[in-house]
């Protein structure tokens, strides 16, 4: 029956059981429904990135476990949003964002809409120094799971030349999550 289409209501904490082994590295989140408008998606920890999403449509975010933090960039400017266990977030399109999980046991159930042909996404990396866009790559992106990895592969695969920053000198180091990090909160950001 089309009104059944997505199934039944399903139990949350019953789901979160059935998906416990997708729930953790190096997976670490699962898609509720498949081939619907709303992707709807449980994203646990521990994770931590440096690319900067920019999302031509709204995120919904709904912290329902431990702690994370989204870090946004306007321009060259950072800050970061804290998303404590409980909180709802509502992130508008375009806002470039990067979200940070390093607590294990944190969960966020994630809403993005399917993106209609023609509104791209994007990926971009920031100078951890100043905040100068370094490098980034549009995608329309049709599944979340598999058209990410590569648009990371082809950052992590630039020579270092192309990841310096031209307004500071200072140069990303790639696929060294750690090293971005450890830059960032040495240069006093947020
Ligand atoms: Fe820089």
């Amino acid at each position: 029956m089309a009104a059944l289409a997505y199934g039944l209501p399903l139990n949350l904490p019953r789901w979160l059981a059935e998906h416990a082994h997708l729930l953790r590295p190096p997976v670490g989140n699962a898609q509720v429904w498949q081939n619907s408008d709303f992707m709807v998606t449980v994203v646990a920890g521990p994770n931590a990135r440096t690319d900067f999403h920019d999302d031509p449509l709204e995120e919904f975010f709904y912290q329902f476990k431990g702690e994370a933090s989204l870090i946004l960039c306007d321009g060259c400017d950072y800050e970061r949003v804290p998303l404590r266990e409980g909180d709802l977030f509502l992130l508008p399109p375009h806002v470039r964002h990067s979200p940070q999980r390093p607590d294990p046991s944190s969960l966020c159930l994630v809403i993005e809409r399917r993106r209609p042909v023609g509104q791209r996404d994007a990926f971009e990396w920031h100078c951890a120094h100043c905040g100068e866009l370094l490098h980034r790559t549009a995608l329309q992106l049709q599944s979340l799971v598999d058209d990410l990895p590569p648009a990371f592969q082809r950052f992590y695969a630039l020579p270092e030349c192309e990841r310096q920053c031209l307004s500071c000198g200072h140069t990303h180091p790639g696929r060294d999550v750690a090293a971005w990090h450890q830059a960032y909160t040495q240069a006093g950001h947020p």
